[in-house]
């Protein structure tokens, strides 16, 4: 039998926790928003409840040694704010082609529903993480963003990530790529 998603943290105003099915009805509305799908993916809203399911499923199978898909929530109110990520990141095809057999880089990323941004609950969860990915012995951290997406790159500055200009490096595409030694 799988191992259960985890662990849990807490920080001062946030609970990061695996998504469970009955978030679903906030995973649906967050998604199927236009301004948080922007930058996200392939761009395309994902606004049906079985891509939700589908989202959860995916998020809790992301949970590994210092990996996972946390829902993020307001400590005092239990309220659902969005996601932190710690993931494997895909190397675009020319990477993975000219050696098959390197390990992958791990990514730390940040979804917030809108109604929960411009209050530093994205820096405060991925800090969080930071500490949790060093505890479980990786040695760097990546972030990639659409080069357009300011607010996220403000994100990665502020937890203290580099920038290191733009990449073909991860997901076939262009990225704005932000690197930390952990
Ligand atoms: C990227 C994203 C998470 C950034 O959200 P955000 O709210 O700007 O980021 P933070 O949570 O770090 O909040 C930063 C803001 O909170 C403010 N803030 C920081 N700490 C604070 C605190 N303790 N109390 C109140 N406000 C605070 C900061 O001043 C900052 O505001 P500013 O940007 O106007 O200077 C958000 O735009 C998003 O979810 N976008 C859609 C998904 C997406 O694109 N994800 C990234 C993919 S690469």
């Amino acid at each position: 039998m799988a191992a259960e998603p985890g662990p849990n943290f807490t920080t001062p105003r946030l609970r990061l926790r695996p998504p469970v099915t009955t978030d679903s009805d906030f995973v649906q509305d967050m998604y199927s928003r236009a301004a948080v799908m922007r930058f996200i993916g392939t761009g395309q809203i994902q606004p049906t409840r079985d891509q939700a399911l589908d989202r959860i499923q995916r998020y809790r199978r992301l949970f590994g040694p210092g990996t996972g898909a946390w829902l993020l929530e307001g400590i005092t109110d239990g309220a659902p704010l969005g996601f932190a990520l710690l993931k494997h990141i895909p190397f675009s095809a020319d990477i993975s082609e000219a050696d098959p057999s390197a390990a992958p880089d791990v990514e730390i990323g940040w979804h917030l529903h809108p109604d929960a941004w411009g209050r530093g609950y994205a820096a405060e969860a991925a800090t969080e993480l930071i500490a949790h990915a060093r505890h479980c012995g990786h040695q760097d951290l990546v972030a990639v963003t659409h080069p357009d997406n300011h607010p996220s790159q403000a994100v990665a500055r502020r937890i203290g990530m580099t920038s290191a200009g733009l990449t073909q490096r991860y997901y076939d595409t262009v990225c704005e790529l932000f690197t930390l030694t952990l």
